[in-house]
């Protein structure tokens, strides 16, 4: 067992849970190289922050790169993704977040639940986020920020109004003539929380902020509120998330599907790997 039961416990309830020192300095430097070399590479599945200048984000690194595709295999990711979810699993989504030193931006508060329903018919919140400091996480450089507990309100249904997200966008150049999928991965969200609604539950439930060395693991739940502020200092801030579906909770088809690296659709459950040094598989 990779997590104690108390871990379980306090999964449940704050719909976080943090694990400092998960990955060996040697085996982060590995990821922190490879994924360096994924932000280098112009791509479809690379998105830039909205000046233009820094890359933002790459997703499916699981599906084109070794080391990630090893990684989302191991059994020291897999297993805790099995034992909170309760059933075996396959990676839906993964994706590389920069923000980058000097202007990496921000992530409107919101849930994920919301965009894997709406987007890609996913039935129930039954996945979880295996996030991955791939730098020092400090109260600088744009950590994340969550509201514990606000899982156990479930899906906020909102509505997001195309026409004004479309037009937000169109404002920017680098995401002018860009296909719709992009409104759910730039700092102006499809379904970001408004105001009130946040005011509300950071009443309810206050807000933390995990910091840590690179290495560092954050589990999260599927409807647990988030968001991070920009980066202003000169510390990059990386994070590498594999999102982990249930393979009770396959998504149903949808009329529009987004493209594979967005939304997986290959359901095969994961064996997971031995638990060997990254770098082993490297
Ligand atoms: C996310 O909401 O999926 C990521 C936010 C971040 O990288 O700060
Ligand atoms: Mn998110």
């Amino acid at each position: 067992m990779f997590l104690t039961t108390e871990q379980l416990q306090s999964y449940e309830e704050n719909g976080l849970l943090f694990l400092p020192e998960y990955f060996s300095r040697a085996e982060v430097e590995i990821m922190k190289r490879e994924a360096t070399s994924l932000l280098r590479r112009e791509a479809v599945n690379r998105v830039v922050e909205k000046s233009g200048e820094l890359v933002r984000s790459v997703y499916g690194a699981h599906m084109n790169n070794d080391l990630f595709k090893q990684l989302s295999k191991h059994a020291r990711t897999v297993e805790p993704a099995m034992q909170v979810l309760g059933s075996k699993t396959y990676v839906y989504q993964s994706k590389i977040n920069a923000k980058a030193a000097f202007g990496g931006d921000i992530w409107e508060w919101h849930q994920d639940y919301i965009f894997w329903h709406k987007e890609d018919g996913m039935p129930t919140a039954r996945v979880t986020n295996f996030i991955i400091f791939l730098d020092d996480v400090n109260e600088f450089n744009g950590p994340l920020y969550f509201i514990p507990g606000s899982h156990h309100e479930g899906m906020i249904d909102i509505t997001s109004d195309n026409e004004s997200l479309a037009l937000k966008l169109n404002q920017h150049k680098p995401y002018q003539g860009s296909p719709a999928w992009l409104g759910n991965l730039t700092a102006n969200l499809k379904y970001a929380l408004n105001r009130e609604i946040i005011g509300e539950l950071v009443r309810k439930y206050g807000i933390v902020s995990p910091k840590g060395t690179a290495g560092a693991v954050l589990l999260t739940h599927a409807n647990i509120v988030h968001g991070s502020p920009s980066n202003i200092s000169p510390f990059d801030r990386m994070v590498a998330i594999i999102t982990f579906n249930s393979i009770e909770n396959l998504p149903r088809a949808v009329a529009n599907p987004r493209p594979e690296f967005l939304a997986s659709r290959d359901y095969t459950p994961i064996t997971p790997l031995a638990n060997k040094p990254l770098f082993e598989y490297a």
